[in-house]
């Protein structure tokens, strides 16, 4: 069987979308999942971007060992030259470069001819590939240029060293057989097309982007570019975990194997979406909740006769172990520490004991303990940021009164450094109260909301209410999480979190 390159692009075509920015803090931690689960390439971001994206490519390159790690450039020598700086360190580099050849990118967005299009592509390659062997080109927009026109392209760029060889669906235009019939076409026309792997990479604008994906690969690509949960611009990227699964779930169909260990997909899958701060869809293929739900009572009446009649792929195989049993104030901290294991969090001393305590909060105010609750308080201590929580403000109390018939106020009462603070606001609803009292308090610098979510973390009315709050300020965000049974307890923790983050890199930035 051919083994396929998993090229996954969450931390730059992922983050690239709206509401998706993250912080290096995060961007490293999605690097160890993605290092785990076993993806061929981690493309870690756009170095020339920003500086922050630059020092995030960079420390990824210096933290990953066993994936390659990308930047992507467009055809330009500055752009070749800072991909470089920021991922030379890696155990394994490539530079990632790109460069527009359907006609409407051309004419409108770069402004150049095929001919230059064409000149470029050569001699920008062959400049990426006097730093670094390991040299993929794109023909953005691929699936909407010329086919004989791509065939230059491609020859160009293998001949002038490229390894692999990129065809993005850029706008999700295409379809599976036109996208099959395409990667055949490219691979029987240019000259030495065997000295190249032939990659994929498609936007999901039409729902087919897995499909399209898929199709490619039955063409000749031996690369799919992907991201976790199908992260990415607009209607997103093709989902990794639809792709590995559908290849095991059907070989006979896609007789191909790939590095991925798909029993990190859950743990990964959630991991992103905690921190992006949003939950995946229900009904989302392979991560949402429902995925392995049998609500109907034939369903439920066949899947107990005999797994196989419903079910395709088992929960087990994607790292989600359904168990039986209860948590409650009488479990110890081996039960917790067991169960924790289960779930695929190997916690240091400090974490596991910081989480059997909170646990044993939370047991006081709900019977009994799901794994999802475990996750979320897993999920907090790991991503908590203990520098900033003990120099920071910490909530003391507050309080609230709102009604539909009043304008909502809210008295904060905040510590830092042993010192109490107290101050009171009005607001158009509790939530902005709340966060004018803290303003007023911590006197954060100018910031935008990119997020502010509260997801419910299981069912029912006991239910922990886990709330993200993300802030933007001077082009980097700031995330902060609440969790609590109060879901105003949650925001005003979370937004504290955020605030007292903005306000250590502002005063790191001062010194
Ligand atoms: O969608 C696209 O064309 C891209 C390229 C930069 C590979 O993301
Ligand atoms: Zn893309």
């Amino acid at each position: 069987m051919d083994q396929l390159v998993i090229f996954d692009t969450t931390l730059r075509d992922g983050e690239q979308s709206p509401g998706c920015s993250m912080n290096l803090k995060e961007k490293i931690e999605i690097a160890r999942c993605l290092e785990r689960m076993k993806v061929d390439i981690i493309e870690a971001g756009f170095a020339i971007s920003s500086p922050g994206d630059f020092e995030s490519v960079k420390t990824i390159a210096e933290t990953v060992k066993d994936c390659s790690v990308a930047s992507l450039a467009r055809a330009s020598k500055l752009d070749i030259d800072t991909a470089w700086d920021a991922v030379k360190s890696a155990a394994a580099p490539r530079i990632h470069l790109f460069l527009a050849t359907s006609p409407v990118h051309m004419q409108y967005k770069l402004k150049m001819t095929p001919e230059q299009v064409l000149e470029t592509t050569f001699a920008m390659t062959a400049h990426a590939k006097k730093y670094c062997s390991d040299v993929e080109f794109s023909a953005e927009d691929a699936t909407r240029s010329d086919w004989d026109f791509l065939v230059k392209i491609v020859d160009a760029a293998i001949r002038a060293g490229a390894t692999t060889v990129n065809i993005p669906d850029t706008v999700g235009y295409t379809t599976p057989s036109e996208m099959r019939d395409l990667i055949t076409y490219l691979r029987e026309k240019v000259p030495d097309s065997d000295k190249a792997v032939f990659s994929v990479h498609c936007h999901n604008d039409l729902g087919m982007a897995t499909a399209n994906s898929l199709a490619g690969v039955l063409g000749g690509a031996r690369q799919i570019e992907c991201t976790v949960n199908g992260l990415g611009e607009r209607a997103g990227n093709t989902a990794l975990e639809e792709v590995v699964m559908a290849m095991r779930t059907r070989p006979g169909i896609y007789p191909y194997t790939t590095r991925i260990d798909a029993t990190q997909i859950a743990r990964t899958s959630r991991t992103v979406y905690n921190i992006i701060g949003q939950t995946a869809p229900l009904n989302k293929p392979i991560v949402g909740r429902n995925a392995f739900a049998h609500e109907s009572g034939i369903h439920q009446h066949g899947v107990l006769a005999n797994k196989e009649t419903y079910e395709i792929m088992t929960p087990e195989a994607l790292g989600i172990h359904t168990n039986n049993i209860v948590l409650g104030k009488h479990s110890g901290k081996h039960a917790v520490e067991e169960r924790l294991k289960a779930l695929g969090y190997n916690l240091t001393r400090e974490e596991l004991l910081s989480c059997f305590a909170e646990f044993k909060d939370l047991c006081d105010k709900k019977k009994n303990i799901t794994d999802a609750d475990l996750e979320a308080i897993a999920e907090h201590r790991i991503r908590a940021d203990e520098d900033v929580e003990e120099t920071g403000y910490r909530l003391n109390w507050f309080s609230l009164h709102t009604s539909n018939f009043t304008t909502a106020t809210c008295t904060v009462s905040l510590e830092k450094d042993g010192e109490k603070f107290e101050d009171v606001r009005l607001g158009d609803g509790p939530i902005d109260a709340a966060f004018n009292a803290i303003d007023s308090i911590v006197k954060p610098v100018e910031h935008t909301f990119d997020i502010y979510n509260i997801h419910s973390v299981s069912q029912g009315k006991d239910t922990l209410g886990d709330v993200t709050v993300k802030l933007i300020a001077d082009g980097r965000s700031y995330t902060g999480k609440g969790l609590s049974t109060d879901v105003m307890e949650a925001s005003i923790i979370a937004y504290i979190t955020a605030v007292n983050k903005l306000c250590a890199a502002t005063a790191k930035k001062e010194e």
